[in-house]
């Protein structure tokens, strides 16, 4: 099947042409992110690989089902980014890659905890510069604090382990039943009373009309004055704006990102040598006590190897009109 593979990277080639050579698709490397002005590159293919910032709105949508496109294949696990009800009016459909690897998000969940709390990012540059004071890297012990995690699915899970087997408490807040495995290491309680009780708090909910902006200004003035919020999740989970306030009033002590509200102009590309116009951006750049990662928290060997071997089988079973494992959006039943 024909490919056409948008913001593509030298990682995703290396592992998507090693998923290939057994698959035997023909995939069309495109540098590009997909928008409304790249899409028509798309065209003749009738599979387009999209990644997280890559645009697949109502206009984009129709570009690609008029150029001949008939699958969307996310090579990510979050859709937000994606308007399924329009691909589902245009016939288009959708898979995405649920689970690769909970364990990469969880565990770079943990190190932007562990950094943040002994300062590693600014005890490494003043040792290389020869600089052995440590004064201002005073950090606590996790042992014995409280976590509060928004989310308890599969990254959720694993952080929460993770940080069990640090001596934390563990609080969490999801609609869904706590899993059996979970009972004896998560209290579920109301999200007040997480904030309220947390030292650390945690995002690994998907970003949806609801949860957008969750953690904002009256959800901040709930939680502990000092404490540390981290963001594996999606950007838009949080009012960035507030929380910068609220990191200069001293409420917020510690804030952990890998992911951006306004990512999309700015991760993925390397812009050194270029002036960061977001305001927002920028002035948590200078904030000694915020940690920022481009969104690479999935960016493991293991991980690159399912998402690759994952989004080739579902070209692979699209094409062989199969049923596909992880369809958000199923193909139109065919006539006759
Ligand atoms: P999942 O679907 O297994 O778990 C999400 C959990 O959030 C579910 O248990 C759900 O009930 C819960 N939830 C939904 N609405 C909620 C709310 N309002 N309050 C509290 N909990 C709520 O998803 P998974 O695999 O754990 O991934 C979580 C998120 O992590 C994804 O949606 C994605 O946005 C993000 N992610 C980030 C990556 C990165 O590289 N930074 C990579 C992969 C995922």
């Amino acid at each position: 099947m024909n490919v056409a593979f948008f913001s593509t990277k030298p990682y995703d080639r290396r592992f998507f042409e090693a998923a290939n050579a057994s698959a035997h698709h023909t995939i069309t490397y495109l540098e590009p992110r997909l928008t409304a002005a790249t899409a028509p590159l798309a065209r003749g293919s009738a599979a387009v690989c999209a990644f997280v910032n890559d645009q697949l709105d109502a206009a984009v949508l129709t570009t690609l089902a008029g150029g001949g496109t008939r699958l969307i294949a996310l090579r990510s696990a979050g859709y937000n980014h994606v308007d399924l009800v329009a691909a589902k009016r245009l016939g288009l459909a959708v898979v995405h890659v649920p689970v690769y690897s909970p364990h990469a998000v969880a565990e770079h969940t943990v190190a932007l905890i562990l950094a943040l709390n002994r300062q590693i990012y600014r005890a490494y540059n003043r040792v290389r510069e020869g600089n052995f004071s440590i004064d201002g890297l005073l950090g606590f012990d996790l042992h014995g604090k409280t976590v509060g995690l928004v989310g308890l699915g599969k990254i959720g899970d694993c952080v929460a382990h993770i940080l069990h087997g640090f001596g934390c408490r563990v609080l969490a807040v999801d609609p869904m039943p706590l899993a059996e495995g979970l009972k004896s290491i998560v209290t579920v309680v109301p999200l007040d009373e997480m904030l309220a009780a947390a030292d650390v708090v945690s995002l690994h909910c998907p970003l949806t009309p609801t949860t957008r902006h969750l953690i904002n200004a009256a959800t901040i003035a709930r939680m502990k004055r000092g404490v540390m919020l981290i963001n594996t999740s999606r950007g838009a989970l949080v009012d960035t704006a507030a929380v910068v306030e609220a990191l200069l009033a001293g409420k917020i002590g510690y804030l952990g990102l890998d992911v951006y509200e306004d990512e999309a102009d700015l991760f993925y590309e390397d812009r050194s040598n270029r002036l960061i116009a977001d305001d927002v951006f920028s002035r948590l750049l200078t904030l000694p006590n915020v940690l920022i990662t481009g969104h690479q928290a999935f960016f493991t060997n293991e991980a690159l190897t399912t998402i690759a071997s994952t989004t080739l089988q579902a070209v692979t079973d699209f094409a062989a009109s199969r049923p596909a494992a992880f369809a958000l959006v199923a193909p139109p039943a065919r006539a006759g």
